[in-house]
């Protein structure tokens, strides 16, 4: 038997001079494996069109739909309703973020920012070749390398990262992923010594807490604490030379 679902919706328009932080309540009738992004889409459609949130895929891989859900950050678009029982729900805008209006945050200039921090990409003085094959590496080394590559920019592990929220310039679990991608990768020729430049301090890999909430919420369930603990192995070695 279908019940109605209570959806409480954080709206605020920050450009706007008139608007101000509130909750607004829609009520609909939940259906069967219907998720928070369904309950979204009915609201802006036959109730509320100036509701904005963000979406592409709807199927738990592009990131965009990330947002707290009752208190927890999440993909809208892979949360069901079922696993609600009471049937109310509190959607709010990431925290960490931008907020653009509603439950849509910019997470986009903060991963570009991010990715130009610890020189997201190969680093290598040979000339590429785009005609050649790229270099042959182990399989396993291939497997474990493009494994960290699974992550999908959703933001959920920099908003859960009581860090990140205190100390603003945290490079957070996904930024020291990256770094662990590339220093995995036997293409990228950079050096320990290199990756401490960029994230040997406390806005680096030794500002993590261990408090492991970006790890429990990681929708692509990446080995985050995993690799931070890695990095900060490699670089504590370094330090002690
Ligand atoms: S590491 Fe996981 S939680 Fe963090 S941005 Fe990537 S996919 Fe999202
Ligand atoms: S809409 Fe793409 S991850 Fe949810």
């Amino acid at each position: 038997m279908s019940r109605k679902l209570t959806i409480r919706a954080f709206k605020y328009n920050p450009l706007n001079k008139i608007s101000k932080p509130h909750f607004v309540t829609y009520e609909l009738e939940e259906t069967s494996f219907m998720t928070i992004f369904v309950c979204l889409t009915q609201i802006r459609e036959k109730m509320d069109a100036d509701l904005s949130f963000d979406f592409v895929c709807r199927a738990g891989i592009c990131g965009s739909c990330a947002m707290m859900i009752n208190g927890k950050p999440k993909l809208a678009c892979k949360t069901l309703t079922k696993d609600y029982p009471e049937g109310i729900i509190e959607l709010m805008p990431l925290p960490a973020f931008r907020h653009i209006k509603d439950l849509s945050v910019n997470t986009g200039e903060w991963f570009e920012g991010m990715c130009k921090r610890v020189e997201s990409w190969v680093h290598n003085e040979k000339d590429t070749d785009i005609s050649k094959l790229e270099e042959r590496i182990e399989p396993e080394v291939a497997d474990e390398t493009f494994e960290l590559d699974r992550c999908i920019e959703c933001g959920i592990c920099v908003a859960s990262c009581a860090t990140k929220l205190m100390r603003p310039n945290f490079i957070a679990a996904t930024g020291l992923l990256r770094t662990a991608r590339y220093l995995q990768d036997p293409h990228d020729h950079r050096t320990i010594e290199d990756y401490y430049e960029l994230i040997g301090d406390d806005d680096g890999v030794f500002g993590c807490m261990s408090l492991l909430a970006c790890e429990d919420s990681c929708p692509k369930e990446l080995p985050l604490q995993s690799k931070i603990a890695y990095m900060r192995r490699q670089l504590v070695a370094q330090r002690n030379k």
